[in-house]
Parts: C-alpha cells; sequence; structure tokens
C-alpha cells in the first residue's frame, strides 16, 4: 500500500515534534492519594500492585501550555488547530470495543470507567519530552485493568489500538487533503501494555480530558515518544503479530514501532539528545533545553522489557 503523505504540511510540521512524553509519575502524592473506594470495582483491583516510588520534583507546565499546544491531525495540522476545532467531537455516548485475542471481548462504555474509577483518585504527574517536553498532571488508570477484564489469550502479544473516523465532528478527516490516513492507530507488545505506567488517561489537571488532548481517553505511555499517545480510543484488540502504526506506516525510517525515547538515536533529520521544555525560561525558542534521559528517566522501571535487544534497530 501506497503510505498516505501529507502534501500541504511543510516536512518539519508533519513530525510529532510537539510530542509530550511522560517522563516520571507521582501516583497520587500530593492531590488526593491512592487510596482505593471499598466497593469492588472492576477496575480498581490492579491499582494496589502499581508502584508508588515515582516522584517528580519537575514544575508543572501550565493548563493552558498543556491545553493549546496540541498535536490531533483529526482537527487540522496547525498546533493550535485542536483547541481552536476539536469542539465539535461528541464524546458522550462513547464505547470502546475490546476483543481480539480474547477470552471474554465486550464493549466497554466510557461511564462505566468513569464511575469505577472516580478522577480523584487516579492521579500521575508526569514529565513529557520530545524535541519539547511538558509535565502533565494526568488522571488515568493502567491498561492492565482492561486487559485483566477481557482475559488475553496465551497467543496474544501485542495490543492494537484505533481512533474514531467521524468526518461529520473531525474536520481533518472531512477536508480534501488528509494528512493521514484514518483512523489513526498505535500498537504496544502486551508486556509494555502491561507495565504499570502505561495509562489510560481520562483527565488532566483534576479535570475531564479536553477535546484537544484526546477525550474522552487517550493512551500516555511515559517512556515512549509522544505519537504512540493515542487519543479518543473506541477499539482495542489483541493481536498475535504487532500491529500498524499511524507514523510508522507514513514514514518508517522515521518513526519506529517502539518509539522508546532513546537520547542516542537521533532522529533521520533532528538531534533526540536534548529537549525544550515549555513554558520555562529562556533558550533559543522558548523554552530551557535539557538532556533527554534514556527511556525519558524510566530505565529504572523500564528498561528489563527490552533486554537483549538492539534498541537502535528496534527504534
Ligand atoms: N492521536 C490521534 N488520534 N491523532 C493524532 O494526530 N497525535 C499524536 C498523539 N496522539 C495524534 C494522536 C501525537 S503526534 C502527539 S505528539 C500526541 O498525541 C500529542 O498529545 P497532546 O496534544 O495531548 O500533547
Amino acid at each position: 500500500m501506497t503510505p498516505y503523505r501529507p502534501p500541504h504540511i511543510p516536512s518539519g510540521e508533519i513530525t510529532p515534534q510537539g510530542l509530550y512524553l511522560s517522563r516520571r509519575s507521582v501516583l497520587g502524592a500530593a492531590a488526593g492519594g491512592l487510596a482505593l473506594a471499598s466497593s469492588p470495582k472492576v477496575f480498581a483491583a490492579p491499582l494496589a500492585a502499581q508502584p508508588s516510588a515515582y516522584k517528580v520534583a519537575d514544575k508543572l507546565t501550565s493548563k493552558e501550555d498543556v491545553t493549546t499546544y496540541n498535536n490531533f491531525y483529526e482537527f487540522g495540522t496547525g498546533k493550535d488547530d485542536p483547541a481552536r476545532n476539536a469542539g465539535s467531537l461528541n464524546t458522550r455516548p462513547w464505547t470502546i470495543e475490546v476483543g481480539g485475542m480474547v477470552a471474554k471481548p465486550q464493549v466497554i462504555d466510557i461511564e462505566t470507567i468513569m464511575k469505577e474509577i472516580p478522577m480523584e483518585e487516579r492521579v500521575y504527574r508526569m514529565r513529557c519530552v520530545e524535541a519539547w517536553s511538558m509535565v502533565i498532571p494526568w488522571i488515568g488508570f493502567p491498561i492492565s485493568a482492561i486487559l485483566d477484564r477481557v482475559e488475553p489469550l496465551g497467543s496474544a502479544k501485542y495490543v492494537a489500538f484505533e481512533t474514531l473516523v467521524r468526518p461529520e465532528e473531525m474536520q481533518g478527516q472531512a477536508g480534501l487533503f488528509q494528512a493521514l490516513e484514518w483512523p489513526y492507530v498505535e500498537g504496544l507488545r502486551l508486556d509494555e501494555a502491561r507495565h504499570p505506567l502505561a495509562i489510560l488517561a481520562t483527565g488532566l489537571y483534576g479535570e475531564t480530558l479536553p477535546n484537544q488532548n484526546g477525550a474522552p481517553i487517550r493512551l500516555v505511555v511515559p517512556w515512549k515518544y509522544g505519537f504512540k499517545g493515542i487519543k479518543s480510543i473506541v477499539k482495542i484488540t489483541l493481536t498475535e503479530q504487532e500491529p500498524p502504526s499511524t507514523w510508522n506506516k507514513l514514514q518508517p525510517s522515521e518513526y519506529g514501532f517502539y518509539a522508546n525515547v532513546n537520547p542516542e538515536v537521533d532522529h533521520p533529520r533532528w538531534s533526540q539528545a536534548t529537549e525544550r521544555r515549555i513554558g520555562e525560561a529562556d533558550g533559543l525558542f522558548g523554552g530551557a533545553r535539557i538532556d533527554t534521559l534514556p527511556f525519558n528517566g524510566y530505565a529504572e522501571e523500564v528498561a528489563s522489557l527490552y533486554d537483549g535487544m538492539d534498541l537502535k534497530k528496534f527504534f
């Protein structure tokens, strides 16, 4: 299949440079704690096993920056397009179809998730990176909570994610020029998806997720580049084969399936050794430049997932 090309987008802009990547998280530290509700909630069980050692002292990026500087090509390719255009997306009713190689395929209503996972119980404060970075207090829960519910079969090796296609409400899917092939798709290896730091986020800054950030539910994988963070998810499928991912299909030489933050592997068109912290003083482009850390600072927690792999090859 011929890869889609974004004919109207300058080369520097087709790249997801604005991605945020979460670097560390604070699980419930400041904002409400991890207190589990006493009722036997379906999504609550895996949370007990969450690590509690992730702390970040970094200053939070302002909510203004987090919600106005976005990549969400369904609403346009400009960084300010999503904030301007995403209001047209109707996020209720909303269901996620979870199936593929699972014992109990099912359709999960977002209301069930929201009801069973009160926002104040699920605060993750995360640092996010690519060519620039942000520090975001997400509200979310481990993907494992959903995986446990559907019971992946032994043969399942990957988890594929899909965004909705609804051109009536997503103007980037309706125009003459379409920047990407829809639906936006992403994937993780099952063991990556099972890591307690890989979350599905339903909010940020103590509030329901704004549409431009991927309402009502999006992926956040803090040790990976931000394009893995697929937004507005409607489908999750367990597979045996590595699933396709949107940016990899578009430019396989530039965007790999793994997309682990790795300062040693430069993108073909720019260095990935440093990042620009949005909203912080100075720097040539209005943000402080800081060194990017392997796995975005999460090496201790996640490096073992890749033991024996050549991460320059599997980038
Ligand atoms: N998900 C969908 N459905 N469509 C997109 O265009 N862009 C990705 C990712 N998820 C994208 C998406 C990219 S390139 C980035 S950098 C992050 O979302 C940006 O997330 P943010 O705007 O919340 O920071």
